[in-house]
């Protein structure tokens, strides 16, 4: 009988006694024992969850989207769009969670959110950290890190790194199309200022793609991450706005008109404006 099957016999190993076992690869006591609900309502659980597996995914972007920008700043082209592909699907992934947290409806929010205190996704030093790599370079948003030495030097740190876009426009003057010097040598620390120059070196990879090809990849799976980055955050707000309305944050902001504000952050502009021009 199935039920009775000890798959043992057919050489499944079932003593852990000195090997390391699937628990201890993953370091799952750590994990399954990170989750300390402040309030005894029964939806904190899923908040907390949805909130550190989001940080978890992050966390894997921020790996891809590292290796991403060294392959590029390298030439090393074909490698990175796989990466940046990946991102894209974890972005994906991320969107699709959101159907998870709406089943929480604003009373069963109500029932936990005083205890969150001043606590908020605003001060996710991760997703600042995707903003930065990504080029949305908003030194303001270091200041919630201040308490945090470690985290405040990592996010300093990005800074000071050409930003994924950055290294896009530099491997694209390499391959032959002219960008403008004076963004080729800009303050990198700098929030981005869009530039005609780059948008007419974009705009002659989308004219002729067949001779950029390569070009108009990574052009296209720049675009593919920022289209997935702007639907999080569509998502984002709307489920904000589901839940509590137009109520404050717990961070402090506004709230929902803060959150749609943020709508308007362009990644990469260049790449959207040519698409008028085209
Ligand atoms: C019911 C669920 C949620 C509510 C009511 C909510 C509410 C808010 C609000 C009001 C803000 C604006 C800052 C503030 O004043 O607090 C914010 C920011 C943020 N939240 Fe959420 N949030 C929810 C779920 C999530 C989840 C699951 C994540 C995933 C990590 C997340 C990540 C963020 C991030 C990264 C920001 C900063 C956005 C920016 O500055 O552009 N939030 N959230």
């Amino acid at each position: 009988m199935t039920q009775s099957y000890d798959p043992g016999t057919e050489g499944a190993k079932m003593s852990f006694d000195d090997a390391m076992s699937y628990g201890d690869y993953l370091s799952l006591d750590t994990i399954l024992s990170a989750q300390h609900p402040k309030s005894d309502a029964h939806d904190e659980m899923l908040f907390i969850i949805q909130h550190q597996t989001s940080e978890l995914w992050m966390r894997l972007m921020l790996h891809e989207l590292d290796a991403a920008r060294r392959s590029i700043a390298a030439d090393a082209l074909q490698p990175a769009f796989k990466m940046l592909a990946r991102v894209a699907r974890i972005m994906e992934q991320l969107n699709s969670a959101w159907d998870v947290l709406r089943t929480m409806t604003p009373s069963d929010y109500t029932r936990f959110r005083a205890a969150l205190g001043a606590s908020s996704g605003f001060q996710s030093w991760q997703y600042r950290l995707i903003e930065f790599a990504a080029g949305n370079r908003n030194a303001a948003m270091l200041k919630p890190h201040a308490h945090r030495s470690d985290i405040t030097a990592l996010l300093v740190a990005e800074l000071a790194r050409p930003s994924l876009y950055d290294e896009a426009l530099r491997a694209a003057h390499r391959a032959g199309l002219s960008v403008p010097d004076e963004v080729l040598n800009r303050d990198v620390g700098a929030p981005w200022t869009p530039h005609d120059g780059v948008e007419a070196a974009w705009r002659q990879v989308y004219a002729d793609p067949e001779t950029y090809w390569t070009l108009y990849d990574l052009a296209e799976k720049l675009v593919d991450f920022e289209d997935y980055f702007r639907r999080w955050r569509f998502n984002h707000v709307t489920t904000v706005e589901r839940v509590i309305g137009l109520k404050r944050g717990t961070g402090g902001t506004g709230g929902v008109p803060y959150l749609r504000r943020m709508l308007e952050v362009e990644l990469f502009p260049e790449l959207w404006r040519l698409r008028t021009a085209l």
